[in-house]
């Protein structure tokens, strides 16, 4: 073999290598990024079987908070935690966090799926023990699910856009934006997405979306900076929405002559 040969043969590799596909940044985005701070100190994950009534830790420790919140088995390297909750840093040192699959990661068969909506949540209990177990007993601002296994994320967006100013500072008085917590929603399979239109069950939502998506940033600890940070992995990557012809916008926001009222379309 020639000197130049190795080199060359050397040059496919660097080339995979250096151009992952948008599903493989996604895969690797959804499975090792912690988006958001960690909600509560790893003591207080440790210790959350204190609030359950029992007389000592289960064995299984994993499966154990698994069973009680409606989690999953993670199908990725997780330190040991169940699908859905996940290493994160606090102001200080790191701590447990939550992500995607606490609500996008189900299980069939005992085998965890990324992106099978979890049927089995119970998202209210996860967040109100795991504060308890940190010794804060905390009043959760509004109803986080009303029945196990589905949750109230429309309300979580709108709850936490209300703390933010449009350049998504912290605004200084909480805006009440009318949010509703008994929606008991439910959540559709990631893959179903690519077959859809809208996104989300009022169908509001262009299903290209991706800054809708970036509403779970929204953690009050989440700085303007780290929203600018993560925009290369929810890069609007897809075509933009048409925009609809001067006559379409002008119906659309043209009183009804029926009834004198602007008729609202999404
Ligand atoms: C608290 C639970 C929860 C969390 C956390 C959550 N989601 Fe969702 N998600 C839902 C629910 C519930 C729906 C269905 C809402 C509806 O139909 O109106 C949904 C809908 C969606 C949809 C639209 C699916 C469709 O077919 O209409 C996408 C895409 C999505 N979520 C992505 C994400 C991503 C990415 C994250 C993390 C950055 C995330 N979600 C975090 C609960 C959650």
């Amino acid at each position: 073999m020639t000197r130049f040969a190795l080199p060359l043969l050397l040059l496919p590799i660097v080339a995979v290598a250096a151009d992952p596909t948008p599903a493989e940044r996604g895969k690797k985005a959804i499975e090792s990024t912690a988006f958001i701070k960690a909600f509560w100190p790893k003591p207080a994950y440790e210790s959350a079987w204190k609030v359950w009534g029992l007389a000592e830790k289960p064995k299984d420790y994993e499966a154990a908070v698994r069973e009680r919140y409606g989690l999953h088995p993670a199908p990725y390297p997780n330190d040991g935690y169940p699908m859905g909750l996940r290493t994160a840093s606090m102001l200080i040192g790191k701590g447990v966090g939550i992500d995607c699959m606490t609500c996008h990661g189900g299980s069939l068969f005992g085998k965890g799926y990324v992106g099978l909506g979890n049927h089995s949540l119970d998202i209210h209990s996860l967040f109100e023990e795991l504060a308890a177990a940190g010794g804060a007993s905390v009043k959760l601002p509004f109803a986080f699910s009303q029945v196990r296994g589905t949750s109230e994320a429309g309300a979580f967006a709108v709850y936490l856009l209300g703390l933010r100013n449009p350049d998504l500072s912290i605004a200084k008085e909480p805006k009440e934006l009318g949010l509703h917590d008994d929606s008991c929603e439910d959540v559709p399979a990631w893959w179903l997405l690519k077959k859809k239109k809208t996104m989300y069950h009022v169908g509001a939502t262009d299903a290209r979306s991706v800054r809708s998506i970036m509403q779970f940033m929204m953690h009050p600890l989440t700085t303007p900076k780290e929203f600018e940070k993560a925009e290369p992995t929810t890069p609007p990557r897809r075509r933009r929405a048409k925009p609809c012809s001067r006559r379409t916008a002008q119906a659309a926001t043209a009183p009804t002559a029926r009834t004198g009222r602007t008729r609202t379309r999404w």
